[in-house]
């Protein structure tokens, strides 16, 4: 008889058409060890090897009552035995001529490691990850499976830690390595998540850019070998984001298998996938090993960040609402998550640094006229000895400029909060931005502090927009900036902070420094953020530099991309919404001709666009615009915050993507489909072919929706819009668009 180990947790909820009752979460066969984690929709199972006591894996993927190795017989050739084996945590040095998931280097200079199985643990619940953002729940949400590992040889240990969220159809995983030894180990690599998957033909998708041309959806066959990106940016970077996607090239928005994975991190990243002779596929998403040698002394302990694995039978679009729903309910631990956020107009593209008290209040009394009720000083307000009137000048210097606001913050921001928002008793509420990880060499604190930014000996302090990165990974400095911080948030009433970032890393003491950076950001945000849960705090790195999981842990909102073009943020917002909801991105309209485009679209169409978002604004100087322009604001702030609360707590639909059709769509549906917001554009006007029918997802096909925009509705029954779709009338015209919402009757 096999002895069973079974975790039994009742599960409280139903999410994607799951529905389970005292499920078996995790099971384990002592006898020949073998594990396997699962729901009704996902297994992920694996087993010790008893002649190696590796561990080896079976299964990632839709749910299987039984573990199954791949392949238990003899695979003859030019590799060790490890080489032929689908393995969970991958060493080096034995055999096994793949890329590691761990790389570690002892004190003798060799870098062989042989990890054995020697035990594990189940718990309900999820441990939290000293010092790093996490997936979080209690135990009637995740549980969680301890697999001990010990190297004989160099008396470490490692332990992997599986955690299942059956309501998502995730896997979050991370490992801890324990130097047991009397000398010093260094981790070359440690790559979070190791999985390889069996020879199969498969696609990898995942999200490519640069500074205002974020998150292009790249997807490829693949193919032998290593293929893989990476960013080394000292940032998760615009250049990649930490995600990909697995799926058969059949998989397609709606229909297929898809499985993703997510890295909770905002330092250089690494993510690696290769094609075995065996055909067999070898993942890994974790640190960036050329931004690593990290050294832990006897006695310590190292923990590998998170990385999220989700599996949908539903295409990517169903891995795309398993993510948002996980982030929204088990990482974003902000109280504005599931918050209708406030209407508002930033600073920065209207009047850049060019203002005082006087104009800026002026601003302001202009943002409520239209209806927004969140006004949002941007960069340029601080800085007395080198006064921050363009952007060579004053980082670090975080006193309001005296010829600017000659009476500091508070009576300047007390002026903006007697403000009154036009046909409302409300008054305005007012927002600052920051950029605390930086310093220009022109500042106070860079002349008392060189020493404070990030170095590398006698190198060239080379400068990114005039600016350097202060080393976060120095107490000294997070004491500074949790210290500034707190002093502005004193010093007058500030509702939300906007938190920006708009350099690289470039010269290091050495490689350890950037995640000992994000040790030491992630206890100023913690600290801060646990501090003032009342400011709604927003990312920002010269647009979406920073859109990563690490970072939504602490903050809500992230500013999507510097580009406000309507057009481009279609393929911007699309594809950030891979792994990320909506109702995490800061989205605004901007005037036109675009700053970054020089493109003129509609102001209904660049609003609709953005009203896509959870959070939404104006980015302009209303006395810049013409009176027809000024007259639609008010109804469009008003359709954006009558939709804004499904927009941030409903599932997400991609109908059309802008890169494969000239007539994008989204929808928005309630969790309990009794509602929904529907998002359509033509960015053509074209008369041949015209638009198909647009199918919508999501809704509930025996009942009967009111569908509408204001001036005009219809009801259909849903498998009428499911099934046969709307045929929408589009004027011949470019940059169109239509808001349609449905109300179940
Ligand atoms: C980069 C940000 O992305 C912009 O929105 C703006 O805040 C500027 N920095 C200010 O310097």
């Amino acid at each position: 008889m096999k002895a069973q180990n079974i975790l039994a947790v009742s599960v409280l909820g139903c999410s994607f058409g799951l529905c389970q009752d005292n499920v078996n979460w995790i099971s384990v066969n002592e006898d020949n060890p073998s594990f396997s984690l699962s729901s009704s929709n996902i297994s992920y199972q694996f087993h010790v090897d008893p002649l190696t006591l590796d561990l080896v894996h079976d299964h990632w993927g839709a749910y299987a009552a039984e573990t199954v190795p791949d392949f238990d017989g003899v695979i003859s050739g030019w590799g060790g035995p490890y080489t032929y084996r689908r393995r969970e945590f991958p060493d080096l040095g034995r055999g096994d001529f793949r890329v590691p998931a761990i790389h570690i280097q002892h004190s003798d200079g060799d870098t062989v490691s042989a990890f054995s199985y020697t035990g594990y643990d189940v718990s309900a619940g999820k441990p939290s990850l000293p010092g790093l953002p996490a997936t979080f729940g209690g135990e009637g949400d995740v549980s969680t499976l301890i697999v001990h590992l010990y190297d004989n040889y160099s008396n470490i240990s490692a332990d992997l830690y599986y955690s299942i969220f059956p309501r998502y159809n995730a896997i979050a995983r991370s490992f801890r390595i324990t130097n047991n030894g009397s000398q010093d180990v260094t981790i070359l690599r440690a790559s979070s998540w190791s999985v390889d998957m069996p020879n199969e033909e498969l696609e990898m998708i995942d999200l490519h850019g640069d500074w205002a041309a974020e998150t292009r959806i790249n997807r490829r066959s693949v193919v032998y070998g290593e293929q893989g990106f990476r960013s080394s940016v000292g940032y998760s970077s615009h250049f990649h984001n930490p995600f990909l996607a697995l799926a058969p090239p059949s998989t397609t928005e709606s229909l297929g298998p898809a499985i993703g994975y997510s890295l909770i991190y905002t330092g250089s990243f690494s993510a690696d996938v290769e094609r075995w002779s065996t055909g067999w596929v070898r993942v890994l998403l974790g640190l960036n090993p050329l931004h690593l040698s990290w050294p832990v002394a006897p006695g310590d302990t190292f923990t590998s960040p998170e990385v999220v694995s989700v599996y949908s039978e539903h295409g990517l679009g169903g891995m795309s609402r398993s993510f948002h729903s996980l982030y929204k309910n088990h990482l974003s631990r902000s109280n504005y998550t599931f918050e209708t956020r406030p209407p508002l107009l930033n600073s920065w593209e209207g009047l850049g640094f060019d203002f005082n008290q006087t104009s800026m209040v002026n601003l302001a009394e202009q943002a409520a006229e239209l209806g927004c009720t969140l006004f949002v000083n941007d960069d340029g307000w601080f800085g007395t000895d080198y006064p921050r009137n363009n952007d060579s000048l004053g980082l670090g210097d975080w006193t309001p400029n005296p010829a600017k606001f000659p009476d500091g913050l508070g009576p300047y921001v007390e002026q903006v909060d007697n403000i009154t928002i036009k046909n409302s008793s409300e008054h305005m509420e007012f927002g600052l931005w920051v950029e605390p990880e930086m310093v220009n060499p022109d500042s106070d604190l860079y002349k008392q502090h060189p020493e404070w930014c990030m170095h590398a000996g006698t190198h060239n302090r080379t400068l990114q927009r005039n600016q350097l990165v202060l080393n976060l990974g120095l107490s000294e400095v997070q004491e500074y900036i949790i210290t500034v911080i707190e002093r502005i948030l004193d010093s007058a009433p500030i509702r939300y902070i906007k938190w920006d970032n708009n350099r690289g890393m470039h010269e290091m003491p050495s490689p350890s420094a950037n995640h000992a950076y994000m040790l030491g950001l992630y206890r100023v945000i913690d600290n801060l953020t646990t501090a003032h849960p009342e400011v709604l705090w927003e990312g920002c790195a010269s647009g979406g530099g920073r859109f990563d999981p690490g970072l939504l842990h602490y903050w809500p909102q992230s500013w999507t991309s510097d580009d406000t073009d309507g057009l481009e943020r279609l393929y911007i917002q699309f594809g950030t919404s891979y792994p990320y909801p909506p109702s995490s991105m800061a989205c605004h309209v901007s005037a036109v001709p675009n700053h970054q485009t020089g493109r003129t679209t509609p102001l209904a169409f660049r609003a609709a666009v953005a009203s896509m978002c959870g959070s939404f604004g104006f980015e302009l100087d209303p006395s810049t615009l013409d009176q027809d322009e000024l007259d639609a604001i008010p109804s469009l702030i008003a359709t954006q915050q009558k939709i804004n609360p499904i927009v941030i707590n409903g599932d997400f639909y991609r109908l059309a993507l802008p890169d494969q059709s000239n007539w994008p769509a989204a929808m928005f549906v309630s969790p309990e489909a009794d509602s929904a917001v529907l998002f359509a554009f033509q960015i053509r006007s074209a008369l041949k072919p015209i638009p198909p029918p647009l199918k919508l997802q999501g809704l509930d096909a025996n009942a009967k929706y009111k569908v509408g925009n204001g001036t005009w509705e219809q009801t259909w029954y849903g498998s009428t819009l499911l099934n046969v779709g709307l045929s929408l009338g589009w004027p011949q015209a470019d940059y169109q668009s239509i808001i349609l919402t449905l109300d179940k009757q």
